[in-house]
């Protein structure tokens, strides 16, 4: 019989799925490290679902010579090392697709919270320093009509330009990408969209908000000289991954007001330790990677994850792979 490691506790419907398939499982504690497991415990599993933020590679892979399917639960699979996984036949299942909505959701709350001091606002309100109305405190500026810079223009980054399109009157400019046709790029989307390539995508944005995955192209993609074309009134929104912006660069771009504000939802590491230099701003908003924290879009991942599975260990494929 089969059997599968869940490495955190998901939603309850993914053991169901697993169960109705006649599939065993073991899901660990809160404080147990995948990585600190020995072979004679890990040699036991056909199966493991694991975290966005776990990494998967030769480490892990050796000490789990049964193991026909890696099922991430998220889209993004960076923490995945995939050509390892490859040519060890090893399947590799994500979610893409349901977490769109929530992701986008969640980008466009955080720029609101970002642009209109929310967090330090809420914060003045439990710690008591909220003792009059203040014409002059927590100012920033409006979303409305504002021109919203894009890098990443798929899934995630179309519904954010949709919301902010009719919900904001946006004017939305997508950065190009390389080996795409500008047609191609047009037919994605019915809403007005400007395309750049680098050389004109930054001036006098209000808003730049990251969309594309972590690869080897995009480790680090804003950079120091990238921050410097930024505007003075721009808000950097990061929804996508840490490491796809230099954080020492946009540390020290912020703190000489170089750029407006930061809000973001993934930190290099997650979790930022509480005494890490980004928490010291008052310009910085920064939240628990929580991007796909909607109860259905969660709920939607749970199933795809268990359905990877099922599909991987009965099969031989998965319903959604990465590669
Ligand atoms: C994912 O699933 O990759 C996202 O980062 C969740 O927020």
């Amino acid at each position: 019989m089969y059997k599968v490691l869940i490495t955190k506790e998901i939603p309850r419907i993914s053991m169901d799925i697993l169960k109705e398939h006649s599939i065993n499982f073991d899901v660990l504690g809160p404080n147990v490290s995948l990585t600190n497991l020995n072979e004679t415990f890990l040699s036991n599993y056909h199966g493991l679902i694991s975290m966005l933020n776990q990494p998967i590679g030769a480490d892990i892979i050796q000490k789990m010579p049964n193991l026909k399917i890696v099922s991430n639960y998220a889209v993004g699979v960076n923490n995945i090392d995939l050509a390892y996984l490859k040519s060890k036949g090893i399947l590799i299942g994500h979610t893409p697709g349901v977490l769109t909505e929530a992701t986008a959701e969640l980008t466009v709350a955080l720029m609101l919270a970002t642009s209109r001091n929310l967090m330090s606002a809420h914060k003045d309100v439990l710690n008591g320093s909220w003792q009059d109305f203040e014409p002059m405190k927590y100012l920033g500026p409006t979303m409305f009509r504002k021109k919203i810079g894009i890098m990443g223009f798929g899934r995630i980054g179309q519904k954010v330009a949709e919301i902010l399109h009719y919900g904001f009157q946006a004017d939305i400019h997508v950065l190009r990408k390389d080996g795409k046709a500008d047609q191609e790029i047009k037919a994605l989307t019915a809403l007005p969209i400007t395309l750049h390539d680098e050389e004109t995508f930054f001036s006098d944005l209000d808003v730049l908000t990251l969309h594309c995955p972590l690869t080897a192209d995009t480790i680090f993609w804003l950079n120091e000289k990238r921050i410097g074309k930024l505007p003075k009134k721009c808000i950097v929104i990061n929804t996508g991954r840490g490491e796809l912006i230099d954080q020492k660069a946009i540390y020290h771009a912020l703190k000489e007001k170089q750029i407006w504000a930061l809000g973001t939802d993934v930190t290099t590491p997650e979790p930022l330790p509480i005494t890490h230099e980004l928490l010291s701003l008052d310009n910085v908003t920064v939240i628990p990677h929580i991007g796909s924290a909607s109860i259905e879009a969660r709920t939607a991942m749970a199933k795809i994850t268990a359905m990877n599975i099922v599909m991987g260990l009965k099969e031989e494929r998965v319903l959604y792979s990465p590669i």
